[in-house]
Formats: C-alpha cells, structure tokens, sequence
C-alpha cells in the first residue's frame, strides 16, 4: 500500500555557519498514522559547512603569515614552501599543547584534522621569498655551524638533517633557508628551555649551543637558499 506524504524540507543557516538541513515526513492523513505505526523518525542530516584551504588562509592565518605564507613580521614563521607534513605535524601538536604556543593553540583549536591536511598543502605550494644575511655569509661563524658543526662541544652539522642548501628532507626535515633569523633564533632558545618540547633531537642539539652560536647560524640560514 502506498501513501502520499506532505514533504516539508526546511534550510536553517545559523550565524555561525553551521547548516542544517532537516526533512520531516509527516502524515497527509489520520489513516495513515494508524495503518503505518510505529512512525519513523524523520531524517535529520547535519552538515557542517566545509572551508576551503583559501577562506580559512585569507580569513585567519594571512593575518599574521601573509596570504602566500611569507610573514613580514620577524617572529612569525614563513610557511610558503615548507612541507607539508612537517606543518600538518606543527598545527595537530599545538592543538594536543605536545608544542606550547598560546596564540598557535587557540589558532590550531578551530581547525579539523581535514583543515590542517588543507591548509598545510596550501602554504606548501606557495613560493618562498628568499632573504639576506645580515652578517653571516660564506665564510662566517654561522656558515661554519651550519655546515661542519661545533666539533668542541659535539654539535652536529645542520646539513646533515635541514640539507645544503636549508631546504630539508621532506617528511623527516623542515626547510630552514629564507627563514626569518629572529624566528630561528627564538626557536633555538626555546629548544634549549624546553618551552618547545615536541622536537627531542632538537632540544639536544640546542642544549649544546651558545646564545652566539645560535645567533650566527640563525642569521646564516636567513641567507640561506
Ligand atoms: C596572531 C598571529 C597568528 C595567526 C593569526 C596565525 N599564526 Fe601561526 N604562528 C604565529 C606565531 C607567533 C608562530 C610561532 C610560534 C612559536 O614561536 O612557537 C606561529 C607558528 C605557526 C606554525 C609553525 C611553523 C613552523 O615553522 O614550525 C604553523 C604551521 C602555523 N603557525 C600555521 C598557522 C595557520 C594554519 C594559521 C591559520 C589557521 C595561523 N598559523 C594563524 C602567529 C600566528
Ligand atoms: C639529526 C637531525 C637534525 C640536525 C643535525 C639538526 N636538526 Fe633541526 N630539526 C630536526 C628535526 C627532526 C626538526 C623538526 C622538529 C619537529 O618536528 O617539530 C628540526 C627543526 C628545527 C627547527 C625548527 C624549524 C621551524 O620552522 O620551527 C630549527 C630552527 C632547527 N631545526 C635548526 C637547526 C640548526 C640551527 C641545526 C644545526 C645547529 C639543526 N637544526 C640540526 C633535525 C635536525
């Protein structure tokens, strides 16, 4: 037997950007009721409205990285060109506080594990804008670091890991050249505190140097391409 159901399909966009869509079947006659009980419940879909990669960027993150992730604020990372699964690994661990950073773990709190995969691609493919050292070029302290290491103090060459030219081992390294060195720097420090603990060979490494050492290199990897 068949009956005709009155369809009634409501749309409700809340302010904050969740849509719900909800369908209800409702009888079209008394008769109805009794000859088809129990009534069904009616379909409820719930979809969350998607961003994009773009809209979360343009709205949230260019703010203080720059549309195309080439901060010009010394303290904020550039993200163009970093690899991916090194950013997507940086955004899930401020979120889980395993990397302590106020303003990132609000940031990274509003983010889906969908987003992060999104926008993590999305600053990956963006061009890096390459930067100067301001004393350390070839032949400087920082150059030295960078490329052989502190035999002294057993402090290893930063190629070995972040590569020759700062551009990392994607999956295992992060790219490091055209880094701003107040970035680099503050990293370093807080490596050697352990305020960012979520890198232990890191944290290792930074234990082992001096505030001018990590100065110098600091400034050779801004140069660095
Ligand atoms: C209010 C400024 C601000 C906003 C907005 C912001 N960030 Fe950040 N971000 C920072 C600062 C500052 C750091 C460095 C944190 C530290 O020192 O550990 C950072 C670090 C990061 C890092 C780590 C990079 C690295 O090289 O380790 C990633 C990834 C990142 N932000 C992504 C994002 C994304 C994605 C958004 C948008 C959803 C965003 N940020 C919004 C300020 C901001
Ligand atoms: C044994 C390998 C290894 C060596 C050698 C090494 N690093 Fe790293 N470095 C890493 C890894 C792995 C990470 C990523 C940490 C994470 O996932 O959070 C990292 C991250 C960093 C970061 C953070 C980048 C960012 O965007 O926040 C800086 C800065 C850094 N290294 C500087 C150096 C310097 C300077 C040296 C040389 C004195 C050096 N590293 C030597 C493995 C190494």
């Amino acid at each position: 037997m068949q009956f005709r159901h009155a369809m009634k399909l409501s749309a409700i966009f809340l302010v904050s950007g969740l849509l719900t869509l909800s369908v209800h079947a409702a009888p079209a006659t008394a008769e109805k009721a009794a000859a088809n009980a129990p009534e069904k419940a009616p379909a409820k879909i719930e979809v969350a409205e998607k961003k994009t990669a773009d809209q979360i960027v343009n709205t949230v993150c260019a703010a203080c990285h720059a549309p195309d992730g080439n901060s010009v604020i010394s303290l904020n990372p550039k993200l163009a060109a970093q690899h991916p699964e090194y950013l997507e690994k940086q955004l899930a661990e401020f979120k889980s506080g395993k990397r302590a950073n106020a303003v990132m773990s609000g940031m990274a709190a509003m983010l889906t594990d969908e987003d992060m995969k999104n926008v993590a691609a999305y600053f990956s493919t963006q061009k890096l804008t390459l930067g100067q050292a301001k004393t350390n070029a070839a032949g400087s302290l920082g150059e030295k670091i960078y490329r052989g290491g502190i035999a002294a103090t057993n402090v290893p060459a930063c190629a070995a890991c972040h590569g020759a030219n700062g551009a990392g081992l994607p999956k295992q390294f992060p790219r490091l050249g055209g880094q701003h060195a107040d970035y680099t720097l503050a990293q370093l420090r807080i490596f050697r505190t352990g305020e960012r603990a979520n890198a232990p060979m890191m944290m290792a490494i930074a234990a082992k140097m001096t505030d001018a050492e990590m100065a110098a290199v600091a400034d050779y990897i801004q140069g660095l391409r």
